[in-house]
C-alpha cells in the first residue's frame, strides 16, 4: 500500500478544459498551441500531470464528449504536430499528459455508427440496438425498451426507423453507448490506449467507465434506471481486461465513477485487483442538492460533508484503495460560489477548500481558474448559456413547475457553464484569453481576478496553492500518512481530520461556515499552514474566523 503512496501521493494533476484555456489563433476556443504557451505558468504552479479534456476530431454537441475519431485530433484544437511539440514540452518540463478516454459511447458521427445506421452487421454489433416491435413507424415508435433516463434529459432511447430499431445513448442523443459486452468492442478500446501509448502518453483519465457494462434482458423500475448500468455486472472484468490488453497496469490512470459506491471503488483502485490507480467518486458535490436532484437546490449539508469524507478517506485507506482529490472539474460550478461566501470572504472561502483536500490522503486535482479562485458566471440570461444539459433542464425545469425566473436561478447555481468561462490570464477585455470573440463569456471579475495580478502577489489565492503543492511534496506525512476523522458535534460547521506518519502528526481543522467557530486544541503544535496567517487562540484552543482553514503539525 506504501508503495502505491509512493507513486500517487506526492502528485498533484492540473485539468484543462481545453476550449476554455488558451486560445492562440482567435477563433475564440482554446487549443493546443495556447496550452503550450502556459506550460511555464503549470510549471511554475508546480502540478506534475496535466490533464487535457477531449481533443479529438468531434461535433462538439457535448464539447468532446462526443467523439468522431480517437485517433485524430479535431482542427479547432489543432494538429497531430502541436499534439507532439505539447508532449515534448511538457516533458522537458517534467510535466506528464494525462488524455480523456471516452470509451462509453462514440459520437453519432463516428464511422461505426455511421456504417451501422447504414445496416452493416458487425458496426450494429457495436452499440445497444434493440428491435422495435413489428410495424412501428417513426410517427408512432411504440415503447422505448426501458424507461431510463439520459442523463441530459428525456428518455435515453432514440429510434431509427430505417432500421426498426432503438439504439441507446445515456448521454446526449448524438452520443451512442457502445456495447462492451462485444469483445471487438473492447478490443477496439485497448487499440486506441495502445496508439495513444505510441505517442508517449502514459497517463489516461476512463470518461464515466463505471457505466460501460450493461445489465442483460433490459430491465426498467420505477426509477430512471441508473441503479441497473451504474457499478454494472462485468465492470471488474471489463476493466481488468481493458488495463491487461491496453498495457497500462500500474500507470497513472483515473475513472470517473458515476453514481458509484465506495466497495466498487476499492475494488477499482486497490492495485491488487489491476484495474486503476484512482477514482473520482462525487457523493460530497451532491450535498446541496435538495431531495438528491441535481436541479434543486438546498444550502450545502456540511454534516453529511464531513460523513462522507470521513467515510471515503477512512474506508478507501482500509481497503486499499486510491482517491483523487477535488471540488471541481468541468462538469461543476464553482465551489468557492457554492460551498463558500464569495460576497464577502472571497479569499478564506477560495482557499479553505484547497486546504481542506490538498491535505487529505489521494491526488489532489486543481481545475483551471481554481486556483485563481475564479467564481461563477455572472450570466443573467439563459441566452449565455451553451451547454446541452444545462439548456435542456431550463426547459424541463419549467416543466416541473419552475418559473422561467426560478428555472433560471436553478441553472446559474448548477450549470456546467458556470465552472466553463474561460481562464483570467490578465484583466485586460477578453481575459488574455483570446483575441477573438470567446466561444462563453468571461466573467467581468477577471479584472482583479487573473493570473497576471495574483502571480505577483505572495499573499495571493495563487500563491496559497503554489504553496499547497509545494508541502505535499515536502511532507511526507501528507502524501503518504494514514488518516482519521476527528468527531465534532453533529450541528458543528467544522470538518477536522489528522493525518499519521511515524511519529509526525498533521491536524487540519476547516470552517464551513460565515460564522466564528471554537475549533480543536492545538497546544505546542507547530502551525503549517493557514489562510488567515496566525490563528487566534483561546488557550490552546483556535478560534476559526469565517471559512479559515489551519494545519498543525507535531513532530
Ligand atoms: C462525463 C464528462 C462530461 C460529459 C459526460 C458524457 O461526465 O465529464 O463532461 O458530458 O461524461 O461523456
Amino acid at each position: 500500500m506504501n508503495s502505491r503512496a509512493r507513486q500517487l501521493g506526492n502528485k498533484v494533476v492540473y485539468q484543462i478544459y481545453i476550449r476554455s484555456f488558451c486560445d492562440s489563433d482567435g477563433d475564440g476556443v482554446g487549443d493546443l498551441r495556447g496550452i503550450i504557451s502556459k506550460l511555464d505558468y503549470l510549471k511554475e504552479l508546480g502540478v506534475d500531470i496535466v490533464w487535457i479534456t477531449p481533443f479529438f476530431v468531434s461535433p462538439q454537441n457535448d464539447n468532446g464528449y462526443d467523439v468522431a475519431d480517437y485517433r485524430a485530433i479535431d482542427p479547432v484544437f489543432g494538429t497531430m504536430d502541436d499534439f507532439e511539440e505539447l508532449a515534448r514540452e511538457a516533458r522537458a518540463r517534467g510535466i506528464e499528459l494525462m488524455l480523456d478516454m471516452v470509451f462509453n459511447h462514440t459520437s453519432t458521427e463516428h464511422e461505426w455508427f455511421k456504417r451501422a445506421l447504414a445496416g452493416e452487421q458487425k458496426y450494429l454489433a457495436y452499440y445497444k440496438f434493440v428491435d422495435a416491435a413489428e410495424g412501428a413507424t417513426a410517427h408512432d415508435p411504440g415503447e422505448p425498451p426501458t424507461n431510463w433516463e439520459s442523463k441530459f434529459g428525456g428518455n435515453a432511447w432514440v429510434y431509427v426507423p430505417s432500421l426498426n430499431k432503438w439504439y441507446l445513448h445515456l448521454f446526449d442523443p448524438t452520443q451512442a453507448d457502445l456495447d462492451w459486452d462485444n469483445p471487438e468492442v473492447r478490443e477496439e478500446m485497448a487499440d486506441i490506449l495502445r496508439f495513444w501509448q505510441g505517442k508517449g502518453v502514459s497517463c489516461f483519465r476512463f470518461d464515466v467507465v463505471n457505466l460501460i457494462s450493461k445489465p442483460e434482458g433490459w430491465p426498467s423500475d420505477e426509477t430512471e434506471g441508473k441503479h441497473f448500468y451504474s457499478d454494472g455486472p462485468r465492470i471488474h472484468e471489463y476493466l481488468q481486461e481493458m488495463v491487461r490488453l491496453g498495457g497500462i497496469d500500474g500507470n497513472v490512470t483515473v475513472g470517473e465513477m458515476s453514481s458509484t459506491t465506495l466497495e466498487n471503488c476499492i475494488r477499482y483502485t486497490n492495485p491488487e485487483n489491476h484495474e486503476l490507480a484512482m477514482a473520482f467518486n462525487f457523493h460530497h458535490l451532491k450535498v446541496d442538492f435538495a431531495g438528491g436532484d441535481k436541479w434543486e437546490l438546498k444550502e450545502p449539508d456540511i454534516r453529511e460533508l464531513r460523513e462522507l469524507f470521513r467515510t471515503w478517506q477512512e474506508g478507501m485507506t482500509a481497503g486499499g484503495g486510491w482517491n483523487s482529490l477535488f471540488w471541481s472539474n468541468h462538469d461543476q460550478p464553482r465551489p468557492n460560489s457554492r460551498f463558500g461566501d464569495t460576497e464577502h470572504h472571497w479569499y478564506a472561502s477560495s482557499t479553505l477548500l484547497p486546504t481542506a483536500t490538498h491535505l487529505m490522503r489521494g491526488t489532489p486535482y486543481i481545475f483551471q481558474g481554481e486556483e485563481l479562485g475564479q467564481t461563477i458566471s455572472d450570466f443573467t440570461s439563459i441566452e449565455q448559456y451553451r451547454d446541452v444539459e444545462s439548456l435542456n433542464y431550463y426547459q424541463i425545469i419549467q416543466q416541473r413547475g419552475h418559473t422561467p425566473e426560478e428555472a433560471f436561478e436553478i441553472v446559474h447555481a448548477r450549470s456546467r457553464d458556470d465552472g466553463r468561462t474561460p481562464m483570467a490570464w490578465d484583466a485586460s477585455e477578453n481575459a488574455g484569453f483570446t483575441a477573438g470573440t470567446p466561444w462563453l463569456g468571461i466573467n467581468a471579475n477577471h479584472v482583479s481576478i487573473n493570473a497576471e495580478t495574483e502571480m505577483a502577489d505572495e499573499g495571493s489565492v495563487w500563491s496559497y496553492y503554489q504553496h499547497l503543492i509545494a508541502l505535499r511534496k515536502a511532507e511526507p506525512v501528507i502524501s503518504e500518512g494514514d488518516v482519521r476523522f476527528v468527531d465534532v458535534a453533529d450541528e458543528s460547521p467544522l470538518i477536522a481530520y489528522e493525518r499519521t506518519l511515524g511519529g509526525t502528526r498533521l491536524l487540519v481543522q476547516c470552517n464551513f461556515s460565515g460564522d466564528e467557530v471554537t475549533g480543536l486544541a492545538v497546544g505546542s503544535g507547530e502551525l503549517l499552514v493557514g489562510n488567515y496567517g496566525d490563528p487566534v487562540l483561546e488557550g490552546e484552543t483556535v478560534l476559526l474566523r469565517p471559512y479559515e482553514a489551519v494545519a498543525h503539525i507535531w513532530r
